[in-house]
């Protein structure tokens, strides 16, 4: 049977979710951060080990300023209501990503949530917060070379951001597009992949599930027979 250690989200289709009610697009991103808490409890009760959900990336600084400075917020207040949950449920909080462009007092409060949930021994949730691949990539390239070690398949790993983190089994992409937007590239090359339609404010436990269960079903060859 196969191994479901990590599943990665791109949680896409807040904005339109919103659009599609009349709303303004952040009523999608505020709508979208609530089904993050039973998403991660669901995967922890059902033995998945990394979570990695994204939620920023690399290239979302492009959004209007209203739209990013809103999302900012938003991860703030989110960390500071989340703690309890993490706790509660024995959950360890991770984040991918170059943190260096955020505020300092986001900043404080990722490394807080970190601190406080680091001895947890359930499910590791990882956020992906202004994470792209290829900046991954590159940052992970220039720490080998000024280490002056010598780079392969085996240790690359071991410079990227998911350094602590086993490769990416099933990646799931809500929201209706066919396509990664630099997520994990190195991560997921043999991962399987699920683009549903469904935008994910409307995304529930009784779809993953459905989702995981085919899963199971899929023989993952890795190249072999
Ligand atoms: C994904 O939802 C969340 C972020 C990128 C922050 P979108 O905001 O991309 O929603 P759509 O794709 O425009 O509907
Ligand atoms: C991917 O969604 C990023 C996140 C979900 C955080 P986007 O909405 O930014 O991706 P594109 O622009 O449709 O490729
Ligand atoms: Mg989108």
């Amino acid at each position: 049977m196969n191994k479901l250690n990590h599943i990665a989200i791109i949680m896409d289709g807040n904005g339109r979710w919103a659009t599609k009610q009349g709303l303004i697009r952040v009523k999608g991103h505020e709508e979208g951060s609530k089904r993050v808490r039973e998403i991660t409890k669901y995967c922890s009760t059902v033995g998945v080990k990394f979570l990695t959900l994204y939620a920023f990336s690399t290239e979302n600084w492009k959004r209007p300023k209203m739209e990013v400075d809103f999302l900012m917020r938003l991860l703030d207040r989110w960390l500071e209501k989340e703690l309890d949950t993490f706790l509660e449920n024995n959950i360890r909080f991770k984040t991918i990503g170059d943190l260096s462009k955020f505020s300092k007092k986001l900043q404080k409060r990722i490394q807080k949530t970190k601190e406080a949930t680091q001895n947890a021994t359930g499910l590791t949730q990882v956020l992906a917060i202004n994470y792209g691949s290829k900046d991954e990539i590159i940052r992970a390239i220039k720490k080998a070379t000024e280490q002056k070690i010598e780079l392969s398949e085996d240790n690359f790993n071991n410079f990227l951001d998911t350094y602590e983190i086993p490769d990416v089994d099933l990646v799931i992409r809500t929201g209706g597009e066919k396509r990664l937007s630099n997520f994990l590239l190195w991560q997921s090359a043999y991962a399987e992949l699920c683009f549903i339609d469904t935008l994910w404010p409307d995304f529930n436990e009784s779809e993953l599930k459905n989702i995981i269960d085919d899963f199971y079903k899929v023989q993952r060859r890795f190249g072999g027979v």
